[in-house]
């Protein structure tokens, strides 16, 4: 990538299964941690790493997401109403964060298939891609740890986590050569590998920076690992050119899309919080002795 980071897509169709029965009207992007929603937590990230643009992918039964950075009128006139200022002040601040366009993906038909959904509000402009359900709480935001690195090798970059050898079954995961700045110029990448196989214990995790030529390139690909179209795919096209980077980003993930991911993320995110923290932490002493 040759300028700085401007436009985000962030892909929130799937249908959440692992997250069922809620999932069934209440899409997993929207589920809290502590009081705000997974994916304005995302949103925040995006607008913190300075992008102006954001693409949300939603599909069926997701208006709730596009609601929720719209404006809510009768809502203000309540709060405003009650003098609730602060809040007023933070149900607005929603909406204004950054320029948000949402598009459709019709079917559900896998994360490359999302990403594609946004050709045409990114255009020929490079982009990031930003997993609606995966968190990275960090000082630098992740999308910018990402973006940093794609700029300094041009090249498109993706965010890796090292997993236990047990769990690479359930991720994209990446091999290549070790580079001086601890980064991995990926040579091969596969999506979901079965048990055994899998060329490292490097998971590609929901952070992503792409050139616009990825697009024709998805638009070529066959339905791969679980007949869903696959970003790795695209991925892997891109690795054999050499123009791939894998980035060992600063931060703590929680896989929000996960039951026990999300429990955690909520354990974690509310321990950071002044006027939780204590009462939490006191509740979950006596939790663990029963
Ligand atoms: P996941 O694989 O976690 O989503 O995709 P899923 O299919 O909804 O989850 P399960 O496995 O059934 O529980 C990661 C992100 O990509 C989006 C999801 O909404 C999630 O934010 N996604 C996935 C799409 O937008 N479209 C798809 O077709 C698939």
């Amino acid at each position: 990538m040759k300028q700085p980071l401007r436009k985000v897509v962030i892909p929130a169709a799937g249908l959440g299964t692992r997250f069922l029965p809620v999932t069934k009207a209440v899409p997993k992007e929207m589920l809290p941690i502590v009081d705000t929603p997974t994916i304005q937590l995302i949103v925040e990230e995006a607008v913190k790493a300075g992008a102006a643009q954001v693409v949300l992918v939603t599909g069926r039964g997701k208006s709730s997401i596009e609601d929720h950075f719209d404006r809510n009128f009768e809502l203000e006139e309540a709060l405003s109403r009650k003098n609730k200022m602060e809040l007023l002040e933070q149900t607005r601040r929603i909406g204004e964060m950054v320029g948000l366009v949402s598009v459709r993906q019709k079917e559900p038909l896998g994360l490359g298939h999302a990403v594609l959904a946004a050709k045409r509000a990114v255009g020929d402009d490079w982009f990031g891609v930003m997993l609606g359900d995966d968190l990275i709480d960090s000082e630098e935001p992740a999308i910018g740890q990402i973006a940093r690195v794609s700029m300094q090798t041009g090249k498109a970059a993706v965010a890796l986590m090292p997993v236990a050898d047990d769990q690479t079954h359930l991720y994209g995961v990446a091999a290549g050569k070790p580079q001086a700045d601890g980064n991995l110029l990926v040579d091969r990448i596969v999506e979901k590998p079965s048990r055994g196989t899998a060329p490292s214990n490097l998971a590609v995790i929901g952070r992503y920076v792409l050139p616009p030529d990825i697009f024709p390139m998805l638009e070529k690909m066959k339905p791969g690992a679980g007949g869903e179209i696959q970003l790795t795919d695209a991925l892997a096209v891109l690795a054999q050119q050499g123009r791939l980077v894998g980035v060992r980003f600063e931060g703590e993930r929680h896989d929000a899309g996960d039951r026990l991911g999300y429990l955690q993320a909520n354990v974690a995110y509310a321990l950071k919080r002044p006027e939780l923290r204590d009462g939490l932490l006191a509740y979950l002493r006596t939790a663990v002795q029963r």
